[in-house]
């Protein structure tokens, strides 16, 4: 009976309970974000990928990749814009479902679209939960690093856990005037420590100089994740597209990035065979017709 009792509240808190209880979804091996923060104190290194839909989550997911970022890339490599800030709520809802809908694994976490994060904790939190009841993601993602320490705060205290993301903030573009290599020390040291203060599970650090980076990664005790920011940080994400080589022309890598396929050739010589088939009457053949 007593049992029962706390097996209710657990279900309810689970927080409260050091073992782990089944969720409502049955995921019980989902990575959380605290999973996601111990990795540094057991050297575990932290895997992501940014994904933004159904399938393609469903096949990342099944190879154990820890954490499915749905960027605001999805502004430049889904919708092929110049830059993230055109993304908007709604869009990354749209794209969140699905991708957190397919994960069984993974922690799914949501970036926070300009300028929701930057509108003050009120506006994050309203945002964030309306991401969480919509989708089934785990997280959001805010840029920034002192100057967002309070958001952060106020959406850890309301149940949000949250990715930080410090360096290079593409949603800063129109400010900063382009995408530089970050290699002030100080305002990044202050930075991540503010995050990390706020109570961020983790930092993404974009396009840092990699000793900066270094120094970034030991200033704090979460993981940081980095992009174009050299070897010592606790994890790497890349961007989906980029290490597919799913890109409209086919290009060589990016700096920062290594393109493990080249999907570009794939697809377009998938589609070739696939014209020249149609057109010269060889698809369908009578395996494909029905009888
Ligand atoms: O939007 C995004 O995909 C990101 C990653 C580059 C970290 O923020």
């Amino acid at each position: 009976m007593f049992w029962r009792g706390v097996n209710a509240l657990c279900f309810r808190l689970p927080c409260l309970c050091a073992q782990q209880v089944p969720c409502y979804n049955g995921r019980m091996s989902q990575l959380t974000s605290p999973k996601i923060r111990a990795f540094k104190k057991e050297g575990r290194k932290v895997v992501a990928l940014t994904v933004y839909d159904y399938p393609s989550a469903k096949i990342l997911d099944s190879t154990g990749v820890d954490i499915l970022l749905v960027g605001d890339s999805l502004g430049n490599v889904v919708q092929g814009k110049p830059t993230t800030l055109s993304v908007t709520l709604d869009q990354v809802i749209y794209h969140s479902e699905m991708v957190a809908r397919a994960a069984q694994n993974a922690l799914v976490v949501v970036d926070l679209p300009f300028p929701h994060g930057q509108l003050g904790a009120d506006e994050a939190i309203r945002t964030c939960a309306r991401i969480l009841k919509e989708t089934l993601a785990g997280a959001v993602k805010i840029e920034g690093g002192a100057n967002r320490a309070a958001t952060i705060a106020s959406l850890v205290e309301a149940g949000i856990p949250v990715l930080g993301h410090c360096g290079l903030c593409p949603q800063e573009i129109r400010q900063t005037g382009g995408y530089f290599v970050q290699r002030e020390r100080e305002q990044l040291i202050r930075d991540v420590q503010a995050v990390e203060q706020a109570g961020a599970f983790a930092i993404v650090l974009e396009c840092l100089e990699a000793e900066l980076a270094k120094e970034a990664t030991q200033a704090v005790s979460v993981p940081t994740i980095g992009i174009g920011s050299g070897p010592h940080c606790d994890g790497q994400v890349l961007v989906f597209h980029d290490v597919l080589g799913y890109t409209p022309e086919r290009a060589p890598a990016l700096k920062h990035a290594k393109q493990y396929a080249d999907l570009h050739m794939v697809i377009s010589d998938a589609v070739r065979t696939y014209t020249d088939e149609v057109r010269n009457g060889v698809f369908p053949a009578k395996e494909h017709s029905f009888q």
